[in-house]
């Protein structure tokens, strides 16, 4: 059994059907049946329901999906890892969010550029789960993101959870108002969220803030990015709830008003590949941890 019959067939069992498996991969499907008929007698299993559509696994099937996946995963982690201890020149890739650049990333970039002088840095503004990805396929080596989801090949810490707060035009009734606002005072606006896509994004970490507390938004405009939904809410078009990093970016027609709300938070999460202990990494936390120190942020170290 080699690596690309693991890889031929989660693909199959991911895509449920052998002609779309086929044409991920770049193949005919008569090569590729065969390929997973070859692998089923070499384990003395059947892994696939004979003649069902659309494709379903047997229990032997799905217990080796799980399975493969892992060892997939395991193999592009051994890879970007191997090269990244093997390269001359020390490199670390940043992915990040872009509601991240309206807080302490250019800082931390700073900071670690001073120290770390011999380091060549690149950027890629990704979604959380676009991280995931990058992560996997070594486009990147290091993600700040938003969400909490579950990945055995990759390591997370919640390096801190953000007050989210409510970003308003600036004529709207609330925007004068005295005190941190309820979240049920917003009920009447149009709540702009992003991304629309890929999900499940920021958009839907807002919208489960509302669910939580039994809040129903009366309308709710999904849009493509961060910078749209702020030129909306300029616009008068709606609000929108945003990480408190956010005040960072300064508009004229915008302003922004904190939520009576503690538990109205989004985290930061620091995210790298599982097998990773590298030199930079270490750095990069280490850079980012003394930041909070010094300007009294509250943080956490927590691995999920
Ligand atoms: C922060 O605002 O805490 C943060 C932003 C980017 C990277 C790491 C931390």
């Amino acid at each position: 059994m080699e690596l690309r019959h693991l890889r031929y067939f989660v693909t199959v069992a991911d895509e449920q059907n052998f002609t779309r498996a086929a044409e991920r991969l770049n193949m005919a499907q008569p090569p590729l049946s065969r390929q997973i008929q070859q692998l089923e007698e070499e384990l003395g299993v059947a892994l696939i329901v004979k003649g069902a559509r659309p494709v379903r696994l047997t229990e032997a099937g799905t217990f080796f999906h799980a399975h493969a996946q892992e060892l997939l995963a395991k193999a592009a982690d051994l890879k970007a890892m191997t090269r990244r201890v093997g390269a001359i020149e020390r490199k670390l890739s940043i992915g990040f969010v872009a509601s991240t650049l309206y807080g302490l990333l250019p800082e931390i970039v700073r900071r670690y550029r001073e120290q770390y002088q011999e380091v060549e840095i690149s950027f890629n503004e990704l979604t959380t789960m676009e991280q995931l990805k990058a992560l996997k396929d070594g486009r990147i080596d290091v993600g700040f993101g938003r969400l909490k989801f579950e990945d055995a090949a990759i390591r997370r810490i919640v390096l801190r959870e953000e007050p989210l707060i409510v970003a308003l035009p600036v004529g709207h009734r609330l925007a004068q108002a005295a005190g941190p606002l309820k979240m049920s005072d917003l009920m009447q606006d149009t709540l702009i969220v992003y991304p629309k896509a890929p999900r499940p994004s920021f958009a839907d970490q807002v919208l489960a803030t509302f669910r939580d507390r039994m809040l129903v938004p009366q309308q709710v405009l999904e849009v493509r990015e961060l910078q749209i939904a702020i030129g909306l809410v300029g616009a008068g078009q709606g609000i929108a709830i945003v990480p408190d990093s956010l005040q960072g970016m300064i508009r004229t027609d915008v302003c922004y008003r904190p939520i009576d709300d503690r538990q109205a938070v989004s985290p930061i999460i620091f995210s790298a590949r599982a097998m990773d202990r590298s030199q930079e990494l270490v750095n990069m936390l280490a850079v980012i941890y003394a930041i909070y120190e010094e300007r009294g942020i509250p943080h956490t170290a927590q691995e999920l």
